[in-house]
């Protein structure tokens, strides 16, 4: 892989704080920069990617870009690239992608990603798998060491019958490494989450490291029930951190 940083601090400023918010636009503004006109595009889902599906909105109605054809990777993201005027598609009728732009939950040293803690985790598998080009978009809160290891949520996307069975046989698969495994929900009225393909997500607390991820990946996947999990592996090609030290870019 090749790093580049693309803009430092300056000594003899004072130093400017900048929120996450700020550095996620400054991450999705910069891997706008890779589309070009013409292009099939996969379009985020998440408060990072919004910025990147803002921005390429702005640019078509300033005519900087033309003829782009947007997948959204979620009904959320259909909303906002309808009401922004990108013309939309799918992967039924464009199943080659030249470039998505996406945020992650986490991204460790060799570009795997963990996704979906927004819950779109199946469409945007499906839509960046499709891809030439996978750009993925952070703030530096969300580089690990360890996917998983975060302490945070490693999604999984379950069809409904029989979900406390399924989360079952998912806190059995991770057992060693203390696996409990959750039913998401709504936090107004507890009812569970329902993903944009009518199913359930449970999330994966580990207190260790899951260890090998291919074959944790391989393992989740065999279960039935299973319809996808959040762990994106080898798919990045090119990851855009935005810190408060500048902007790297990193790419295989
Ligand atoms: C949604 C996702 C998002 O890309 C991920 O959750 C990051 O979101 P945000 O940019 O809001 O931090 O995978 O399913």
């Amino acid at each position: 892989t090749a790093e580049v940083a693309l803009m430092g601090p300056t000594p003899s400023l004072p130093p400017v704080i900048l929120t996450q918010d700020e550095l996620k636009k400054i991450a999705a503004y910069k891997a706008v920069e890779f589309v070009q006109s013409g292009m099939v595009l996969g379009l985020g889902t998440g408060s990072t990617a919004k910025h990147a599906v803002d921005r390429i909105g702005q640019l078509l109605i300033q005519g900087k870009l033309n003829n782009i054809i947007g997948i959204p990777t979620s009904k959320k993201t259909h909303e906002q690239a309808v009401s922004l005027g990108i013309p939309l598609s799918d992967l039924d009728s464009h199943p080659v992608v030249d470039l998505a732009i996406d945020g992650a939950d986490e991204v460790d040293p060799y570009m795997n990603l963990v996704k979906g803690r927004g819950g779109s985790l199946l469409r945007e598998k499906m839509i960046e798998s499709a891809c030439k080009k996978f750009v993925v978009i952070v703030d530096e809160s969300k580089l690990v060491q360890h996917l998983g290891g975060s302490g945070l949520a490693m999604p999984v996307e379950i069809v409904p019958f029989c979900w406390k069975f399924s989360a079952q046989r998912l806190e059995l698969l991770f057992k060693e490494s203390g696996c409990v495994a959750k039913l998401r929900t709504y936090s107004e009225n507890g009812e569970p989450f329902v993903t944009d393909n009518g199913n359930y997500i449970i999330d994966l607390y580990l207190k260790k490291d899951i260890g090998d991820l291919k074959a944790a990946s391989d393992a989740i996947l065999r279960l039935p029930g299973v319809v996808e999990h959040g762990m994106f592996l080898g798919m990045a090609t090119t990851v855009i951190v935005a810190g408060e030290l500048g902007v790297r870019v990193k790419s295989k």
